[in-house]
């Protein structure tokens, strides 16, 4: 299963919803890895910091396009559990982590309510077009 926490904002949680759904996996026994997209290191911060005796979560860094596809191809054999820590800004790994996590696109009238409030999540549109 492949997780994306993304939102464009900073300092809004992406990285304590990551680090807390990887380690409530971990302890119900699942192989778990973050990969860490944004250029704060956040995530593998906090995986340098944690005791090696808990149960094991991995986080690797992965910022750009290319780095994330090749982490996820890779990781995918041994991980039950892949949680992708998005950055606060539509980056070179926004738009990829959406492809890897997600089966279906984003809703387009999300991305058109979000165009009217200013946000520059409308960008995604582009890359999603409405079906006729
Ligand atoms: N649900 C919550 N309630 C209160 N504080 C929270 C909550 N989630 C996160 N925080 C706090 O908000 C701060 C920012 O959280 P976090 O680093 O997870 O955000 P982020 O979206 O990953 O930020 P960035 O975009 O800078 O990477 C931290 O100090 C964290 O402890
Ligand atoms: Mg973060």
């Amino acid at each position: 299963m492949r997780i994306g926490i993304t939102n464009l904002k900073g300092g809004v949680g992406k990285t304590t919803i990551s680090i807390n759904l990887a380690v409530c996996f971990a302890h119900m026994g699942y192989r778990v890895c973050i990969v860490d997209t944004d250029t704060n290191q956040s995530s593998l911060k906090w995986y340098g910091a944690r005791d090696e005796s808990l149960p094991e979560v991995l986080a690797i860094g992965a910022t750009d396009a290319k780095a994330l596809n090749k982490a996820v191809d890779k990781l995918h054999k041994d991980h039950d559990i892949i949680i992708i820590d998005g950055t606060p800004s539509l980056s070179e790994t926004t738009i990829p982590q959406i492809e890897i996590c997600n089966k279906h696109k984003p809703n387009p009238q999300a991305c058109k309510e979000q165009k009217a409030a200013g946000s520059s999540f409308w960008q995604l549109e582009r890359h999603y077009p409405q079906k006729k």
